[in-house]
């Protein structure tokens, strides 16, 4: 039951804070498990990440993690797999909510006859993808109805967090806040999310903007409201913009810039060059403050990607509803996406 919500979306994205504690308790009582995964990490050749859809973006964003600490990843979007040679010596890293996404499914039985290993990560015990993996890995988000991904991103970006917190050496008590960032954050943004995705619903085209952990944030944020919103959104790394995209842009153009706090000063001249093309700037900044956006949402958090994914989200939530779309259904998507 939708439990008082006016639709499973919102309800979801509200349970994000108890499917990230779920999550994270469960990593913490299976650390055996995550011990082992970071063992088969490391001592990998190469660490392929697959998925499709939301989930390829939280693979993205682990990919980057993982090349940044000098571990060799790639990430494929999962009905791309005939273009990867894989071998022995590989580790496929499988992320699906379902567990029954067919592309991933196709890419990791291919990947896994030369010779890799598979650890999947998903939302459903003992899921296709699962029963097909040397290690498994799961969300508790608990089932999410609405067709939109929202608590199993933001649990999937907790998990892969939790698992590089432990690779890393980290003090885990940063990951035991989880919860309460996410919490934190949807209690703070509910308002100008509202007002942001209200402007947005009334547009034809929108950039989401970001760079480096936060490109992969940008991209789901186009995805969200494409799918919901029927808003034709493209997420585009932001200093990529200048080498065609920006030709776009005039008064009006809504550009979404997603600031992680990480590459502000790059992100800032960016604007700045949106900005002088008439664009009207959207931006959502963690840590750091943006000068001279249009609409900024400001956020403080611990974990950046935490807080930035209940609110792009919540953007396309309320883009969908003021344009009278019901974002459970949208039209011509399943919920799992079993032909190829
Ligand atoms: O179950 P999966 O995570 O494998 O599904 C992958 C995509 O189909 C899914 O994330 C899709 O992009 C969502 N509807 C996005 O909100």
């Amino acid at each position: 039951s939708k439990e008082g919500y006016p639709h499973f979306m919102i309800k979801e994205i509200h349970e994000s804070p108890r499917a990230v504690k779920d999550t994270i308790d469960s990593l913490m009582s299976d650390i055996d498990l995550v011990e082992k995964v970071i063992e088969e990490i490391k001592n990998a050749e190469r660490v392929i990440v697959i998925g499709a859809g939301t989930s390829y973006h939280a693979g993205l964003y682990f990919s980057i993690e993982l090349n940044r600490l000098g571990i060799n990843s790639l990430p494929i979007i999962a009905s791309e797999y005939y273009n990867v040679r894989s071998k022995k010596g590989d580790l496929v890293f499988a992320i699906s909510q379902s567990g029954e996404t067919i592309d991933v499914l196709q890419g990791i039985r291919m990947m896994r006859n030369s010779g890799a290993k598979i650890i999947s990560l998903t939302n459903v015990i003992e899921s296709a993808i699962a029963r097909e993996s040397d290690y498994k890995i799961y969300m508790r988000a608990g089932p999410e109805i609405g067709v939109a991904a929202t608590k199993t991103f933001t649990t999937q970006l907790a998990s892969i967090l939790f698992i590089l917190s432990v690779l890393k050496k980290e003090n885990l008590k940063k990951m035991e806040k989880a919860p309460d960032i996410v919490r934190d954050t949807i209690s703070q943004v509910e308002g100008l999310t509202k007002k942001i995705g209200e402007e947005l619903a009334k547009k034809s085209n929108i950039y989401y903007l970001g760079r480096g952990l936060s490109l992969p944030l940008a991209m789901e944020g186009a995805l969200k409201i494409k799918e919901i919103a029927y808003v034709h959104a493209e997420a585009y790394p932001a200093g990529e913009s200048k080498h065609g995209p920006i030709s776009l842009v005039e008064k009006g153009f809504p550009v979404v810039i997603i600031n992680d706090g990480e590459l502000t000063e790059l992100l800032q001249n960016n604007l700045m060059e949106m900005k002088a093309r008439g664009a009207k700037i959207y931006a959502i900044s963690v840590n750091k403050k943006m000068k001279d956006a249009d609409v900024e949402i400001e956020l403080q958090s611990e974990i950046p990607a935490l807080s930035i994914a209940p609110v792009i989200q919540l953007i396309a939530y309320y883009a969908a509803v003021t344009k009278g779309y019901d974002p459970d259904k949208p039209r011509n998507l399943a919920k799992t996406v079993t032909v190829e």
